[in-house]
């Protein structure tokens, strides 16, 4: 009784609470307390490469080993050893989460993964060095290692190249600012200082700024300069280096892109000292390849049988170019259609198979598969949130990725890492990349870092660290983030079996469903699941067509409702139907129409919606018909009663 006595008194004379631990994100690898109460503010000693931390690193991998170190926080204050500065930088992010209170540890850290990235994609809305700059600072706190900049694109090409100045005079603004302005307004481009251009580009100075801020916080910076794909604004800028001067695509067959991609890269490569430089290579279509002289004549001279060999063509050139100049190339996974490239790294975006590929083959791979690492979706349900790509990439979710999972052993030595996209067509404003980004990538900073395993406490550790990113505590700036107290989680009628006449029976569908959006196939309509927020949750039915499926309730029976519920989600052109109509049949033959519901459909978000009608009568086969507005309809389920 005394004892305990004792210890509690010990306790509140210390001013901590029993049993509190640090809350650092990403966890490190190994905490141990020791008592009592740390002094964070005294630096006590910095020790690189001590002869006790070399005997403790000794058995990982050299380049883990660079970024280790050992924390000792007393209540004198605290203390670094590492075996490299870049070991030291990554102590002092962990040290810019503790505060007052930090009970005195002893914390061995080390990473899990050498690549953990993080995409920034100025090209469809401008960024300034200076935002770039504040973004530095935060990822440097979770650890993030590369900022990846994704700086040339047909919305805008985003950097000052000396030999090509239409590249920012001209291909650096358009008409539009919102992607949907730019659309409407024909994707045009327009000159700087004109009064109809929006857009704007880095100077080399910018950069040489933005280089020694991510410097000081060991963040890598890789530069992508997108090819053969996605270059629009250069072809109009410079028309010689397309097929035609209105491709959408460079031009593999003329000599005039290659002159020009290497003049481009030669500047790239003096402003930037990546070792990496990410040169694209996704979404080419590729259509002029077909017809245009130039391109037919360099497949018939090197022996190409498809546009796929002639962009495979391309990559390897430019990849033997980067590595006459000492650098090596990254691509998306098309890089690996029509042959991969000798030492290529792909970064795999279509899901992972692209990445397993290339491991396979013995090449690096990082892995930013869609479903986990899109930032561009909602990070909540997508009715609530603001205009989206599409889909819901809720906080849990970025947590719930394991980039090892499903990765057979023998590749697992080419994973490198993971890394977090962020698209920007429907990002307008700079406050709502923020709002993107915050706090998910704290979720994809622990996978890369901490040990692979449960993520203790995660969501906790990152709600405080958002809170102190957020009122400007953590580093000196203030941030709009996503309040991850308030998240909805999944949609409520998903989380509960639906009830109802028509569940388990069979549906007659006259319009298929769409190959993409299967879901349950010939019961995804009455198998009781209802859909969450996003449209590719595999319980959501998607069809590019009207709508028109019967239930056959297996034998004549009392109806008094019938309904089906729509989503709305403009992103992706998903809308609801502008009219569904109800019928009725006892033989499945002659069907009697017996409710009619009209919407006026606007193409703005209006979340899930039910075109159900209460009825009465005898019936064995239900129909329900819908009439679409455009594009998509997507249903979950029909309920009968
Ligand atoms: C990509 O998302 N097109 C790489
Ligand atoms: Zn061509």
């Amino acid at each position: 009784m005394k004892k305990i006595f004792v210890v509690v008194l010990g306790l509140i004379s210390t001013g901590i609470v029993w049993g509190q631990e640090i809350d650092v994100v990403p966890a490190p690898v190994e905490v141990k307390y020791t008592g009592g109460v740390a002094n964070v503010e005294n630096e006590l000693g910095v020790v690189i490469g001590s002869r006790a931390f070399t005997q403790a690193v000794k058995k990982l991998d050299p380049a883990i080993k660079e970024e280790a170190y050992r924390l000792t926080l007393t209540d004198k204050g605290y203390r670094i050893e590492a075996m490299t500065e870049i070991g030291v930088i990554r102590a002092k992010s962990t040290l810019s989460q503790l505060g007052e209170g930090t009970p005195a540890c002893v914390i061995f850290d080390y990473p899990r993964f050498t690549y953990r990235g993080f995409m920034l994609d100025i090209s469809r809305h401008f960024r300034t060095k200076d935002f770039i700059i504040k973004q530095i600072e935060a990822l440097a706190t979770l650890k993030i290692n590369v900022l990846h900049l994704h700086l040339t694109d047909a919305a805008g090409w985003r950097i000052q190249i000396d030999r090509y100045p239409r590249l920012t005079s001209q291909a650096a603004w358009r008409v539009g600012e919102t992607w949907q302005e730019w659309c409407d307004r024909g994707y045009r481009y327009s000159t700087e200082g004109a009064p109809d251009a929006y857009g704007g580009y880095l100077t080399k100075d910018d950069v040489r700024e933005i280089l020694a801020a991510a410097d000081k916080y060991a963040i890598t910076v890789i530069p992508e300069i997108e090819m053969p794909g996605h270059s629009q604004e250069v072809v109009r800028a410079y028309p010689e280096v397309g097929c035609y001067p209105t491709s959408d695509d460079l031009c593999p067959g003329k000599e005039a892109t290659f002159e020009f991609l290497e003049g481009v890269l030669d500047e790239i490569i003096d402003l930037f000292p990546s070792h990496y430089i990410h040169i694209g290579g996704d979404e080419a279509g590729k259509a002029d390849w077909h017809n245009c002289p130039d391109c037919q004549a360099r497949m018939k001279a090197e022996g190409l049988s498809s546009v796929e060999e002639l962009q495979s063509y391309l990559v390897r050139r430019i990849e033997t170019y980067l590595r006459s100049r000492g650098r090596d190339l990254i691509g998306w996974d098309e890089i690996l259609e029509g042959g991969l490239s000798p030492n290529a790294t792909v970064m795999s975006w279509r899901g992972t198979q692209g990445g397993i590929d290339a491991m396979k083959e013995g090449h690096d791979a990082i892995m930013t598969p869609g479903g986990f690492c899109y930032f561009d979706k909602a990070q909540d349900a997508p009715v609530f949130e603001p205009k989206a790509i599409g889909g819901c990439l809720p906080f849990g979710r970025v947590a719930s990725y394991d980039p090892e999972a499903g990765i057979p052993e023998e590749c697992k030595p080419y994973l490198k890492g993971l890394q977090a996209n962020l698209w920007h067509e429907y990002i307008p404003e700079p406050y709502h990349t923020e709002y993107m980004t915050y706090p998910r990538i704290a979720a994809l900073a622990e996978t890369g870092w901490s040990p692979a395993g449960e993520k203790k406490a995660l969501r906790e550790r990152a709600i405080k660290w958002a809170d102190s990113l957020r009122d400007g505590s953590l580093t000196g700036k203030t941030f709009k983030v996503f309040d991850l107290r308030a998240e909805r989680g999944q949609r409520p009628e998903s989380l509960v079996p639906a009830e109802h006449l028509a569940r388990g029976k069979k549906v007659i569908y006259t319009t298929p469903w769409h190959p993409s959006y299967v879901a349950g196939a010939e019961l995804a309509l009455t198998d009781g699941r209802r859909g969450d927020w996003s449209f590719a949750d595999g319980a959501w039915q998607g069809f590019l067509s009207d709508v028109d499926v019967t239930v056959d309730l297996g034998s004549v029976m009392p109806v008094h409702y019938a309904g089906a519920t729509f989503l709305s989600e403009p992103g992706p052109w998903i809308f609801l139907p502008r009219k569904v109509t109800i019928l009725l049949s006892e033989d499945g033959v002659a069907f009697r129409e017996a409710a009619v519901i009209d919407k006026e459909v606007s193409g703005e978000p209006d979340g899930f919606v039910t075109y159900g009608s209460v009825l009465s009568g005898q019936a064995r086969y239900v129909r329900i018909k819908a009439d679409r507005y455009k594009e998509w309809l997507f249903v979950d389920e029909i309920i009968v009663n």
